[in-house]
């Protein structure tokens, strides 16, 4: 009877993670940066502030897990695959992809936090749902969800 129900059960999550799978689309080029030219150089100089700084580090993870509701749309794990991704298209940034990590800096992806990126779901969230510096904390952990601290 328990190993019925366990089966049943491991059948459901299968479909959930199908039906999951399906529905959420594809990433916009994750590698082309989100900035204007004309102001890119500016951006990919401003440097995080808390760079290294493993309390920042753990604060940057409560304000992505809480409060900034970056798990939403990104997933816990940063993968892309939060509860409200289903739908949106293009999909939230995977940010367990070293690629992704590698291709931009810091200050751009701060710039995306204040600007939003046109087109897309990610609108502009430092400076209504959180501020500059809680957002510095949360790219920190966002990166090292794609290996860099
Ligand atoms: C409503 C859904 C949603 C929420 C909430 C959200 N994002 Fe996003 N985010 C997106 C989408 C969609 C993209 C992909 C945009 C694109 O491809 O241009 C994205 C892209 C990004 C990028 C990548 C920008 C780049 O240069 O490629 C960063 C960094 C980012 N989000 C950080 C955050 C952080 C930090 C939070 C929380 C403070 C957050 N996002 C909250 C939907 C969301």
């Amino acid at each position: 009877m328990v190993k019925h129900v366990i089966k049943a059960s491991a059948v459901l999550v299968v479909i959930a993670v199908m039906g999951a799978a399906v529905a959420i689309s594809a990433e916009k080029d994750p590698l082309a940066s989100r900035v204007p030219a004309d102001q890119l150089a500016d951006a990919k100089k401003a440097k995080n502030p808390f760079q290294g700084n493993a309390a920042a580090l753990a604060e940057g993870k409560a304000i992505f897990e809480g409060k900034g509701t970056c798990f939403t749309c990104h997933g816990m794990a940063g993968k892309g695959d939060g509860p409200a991704a289903t739908g949106l298209d293009p999909s939230p940034r995977n940010f367990s992809n070293p690629a992704f990590d590698k291709a931009k800096t810091a200050g751009e992806m701060m710039w995306v936090l204040k600007n939003g990126s046109a087109g897309t779901a990610m609108i502009p969230v430092v400076g209504s749902v959180i501020t500059e510096e809680e957002g510095w904390k949360a790219i920190l952990y966002e990166r090292s969800l794609g290996g860099e601290k």
